[in-house]
């Protein structure tokens, strides 16, 4: 049996300058697939995995998120009143045991590795997950859960293969050696350019972490971009721990950009009996037969 994974953090302090304006006001991982925001779905996977405490990272204009999952008295009153039983039941499901979940600010968007660092003394020392609610995983068991269960220690970070010319967008490992869905991490590099990159193997916004990582990421080194990089820092821990990537079973949408989250839009909607037909007949209207997919 491997260690307890029970906290998951949930970095939402970005500016989410790709979807602007529509995050002027509003929180990026509040813009929905369907009828269900995207910190939704990653909140969701993460109980679904076991994870029983709930950290967000947030920062400024993030208050929609803290209402999201706090109860709305005058709306399910309402509700009620009106029979809805459904609708209130969808609400309902949103509220966790008090106490369990906890709002960390990030006063400057200074990285993805920072925003993690935030919340370090909320994890102590334990094993611990971090779920990127625009990383939208689509899968019959929960992406998180899938790790979960084969994680024993140290470091485990979710991968997929991406197209060549796109790993400058990702961080990319580089493979020791590969048994099933886990890989053995000989590096990580953030950011490489096609011709640096090692494979095209990407992390993904899942990962297990040992909370050695704090360590180094109070060195507050900026990387790529300007940023405090979450991979700068796990690069280390490479020699220090096992260090695996798991090939997830699943489909992975980008919602951090626009068109990744129309398709899951689409996706999600076509999987749904209720929906499908409709969507099909929507979107036959706007894709003419003289549209042709690039
Ligand atoms: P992104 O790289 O997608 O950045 O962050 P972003 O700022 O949210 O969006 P764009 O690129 O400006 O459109 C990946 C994840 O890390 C979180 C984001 O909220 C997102 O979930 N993040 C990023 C933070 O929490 N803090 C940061 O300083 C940066």
């Amino acid at each position: 049996m491997g260690l307890k994974v029970r906290k998951a953090v949930f970095p939402v302090g970005g500016l989410g300058t790709r979807f602007l304006p529509a995050t002027k006001a509003m929180p990026k991982e509040m813009l929905p697939v369907v009828d269900k925001p995207l910190i939704q779905y990653a909140v969701e996977e993460a109980a679904a995995a076991g994870i029983e405490e709930f950290i967000f990272v947030t920062g400024r204009g993030k208050t929609a998120i803290e209402d999201h999952f706090d109860h709305s008295f005058e709306l399910e009153y309402t509700l009620q009143q009106r029979g809805k039983q459904e609708e209130y039941q969808s609400l309902s499901s949103l509220i966790k045991l008090p106490g369990s979940i906890s709002y960390i600010r990030q006063q400057e968007p200074l990285g993805l590795g920072h925003a993690v660092w935030c919340a370090r003394h909320l994890i102590g020392n334990e094993p611990f997950a971090v779920l990127l609610a625009d990383d939208f995983i689509y899968s019959s068991t929960p992406c998180l859960k899938q790790m979960i269960d084969v994680y024993q220690s140290g470091v485990m970070v979710a991968v997929m293969n991406v197209e060549s010319r796109h790993v400058n967008r990702y961080g990319i490992i580089d493979i020791l050696e590969e048994s099933q869905k886990q890989i053995k991490v000989k590096a990580v590099i953030e950011k490489p350019s096609p011709d640096e990159a090692p494979s095209n193997l990407a992390i993904i916004g899942r990962y297990i972490l040992d909370a050695k990582v704090f360590e180094h990421l109070s060195r507050q080194e900026s990387g790529a971009g300007g940023e405090i990089q979450l991979t700068d820092a796990l690069s280390p821990m490479i020699h220090e721990m096992p260090f695996y990537g798991y090939r997830f079973d699943g489909v992975r949408y980008d919602c951090g950009s626009k068109g990744g989250l129309l398709a899951a839009s689409i996706a999600v909607a076509l999987a749904r009996d209720e929906l499908r037909e409709e969507v099909v007949n929507e979107l036959s209207k706007v894709m003419p037969q003289s549209i042709n997919p690039v």
